[in-house]
């Protein structure tokens, strides 16, 4: 199955709130044509992250909706699909986007999220600090359709990445985040030029999504 929109370059937009290293390797494969994508904004909740600097220094248009300046969520969560619609994406990217999305923004836009953990184990904020914690010997990395739960949609693609005895939560999530970055940019790939197929909790993408 093609992308709902169906375009050649598949467009992504994508959102971010940190330090936008998922955002680089994405915008570095779309360098290449034969990648099959190219990102057409980078939106933030927040100013001043490196995340924004990375686009703008790749000539990329970006917009930022910060949850504080609206009164409601639903306020917040409307703005921001309205700005997202503008740039006709064919798929959101939330890699490293801090914040839950509406399931009316859902519904407008195919989303996918990055996780630094196997889901379904150690959903939330801190995943790479629940698996050393829970003390396990392998975790890695998730990519997921985004639905109305934390890190529960439909999974995408996944990486295994090994623990050490003497990692901490930062050694890690940056050992994670560098399988992260990989897994995201051969399965966005392949869903820009393949497609993708979800059938329940099944997922299927590019070639065998036709
Ligand atoms: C990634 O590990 C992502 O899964 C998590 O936060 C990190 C974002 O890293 N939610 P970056 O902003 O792409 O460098």
């Amino acid at each position: 199955m093609p992308l709902p929109a169906g375009s050649q370059p598949a467009r992504l937009v994508v959102l971010v709130s940190g330090s936008g290293t998922n955002l680089q390797a994405l915008l570095d494969a779309c360098a290449d044509p034969a990648y099959g994508a190219r990102v057409v904004a980078v939106g933030a909740d927040r100013e001043d992250i490196e995340g924004l600097a990375r686009a703008e220094r790749a000539g990329i248009p970006t917009f930022v909706r910060a949850v504080s300046a609206f009164e409601t969520r639903e306020g917040w969560d409307a703005s921001l699909a309205t700005v997202v619609e503008r740039f006709e994406p064919d798929l959101v990217v939330s890699a490293g986007f801090m914040k839950l999305l509406s399931q009316e923004f859902l519904d407008r836009f195919l989303t996918l999220n990055t996780h630094p953990a196997l889901c379904p184990a150690f959903p939330g904020m801190h995943g790479p600090r629940d698996a050393l914690e829970h003390g396990v010997k392998v975790t890695g990395a998730t990519l997921f359709v985004v639905d109305a739960g934390v890190d529960t949609g439909p999974i995408v693609a996944q990486v295994p990445v090994e623990v050490h005895e003497d990692d901490d939560v930062e050694a890690l999530h940056e050992r994670i985040k560098a399988a992260e970055r990989a897994m995201l940019v051969d399965a966005v790939g392949r869903i820009a030029r393949g497609g993708i197929e979800v059938e329940g909790r099944r997922v299927r993408i590019g070639a065998a999504a036709r």
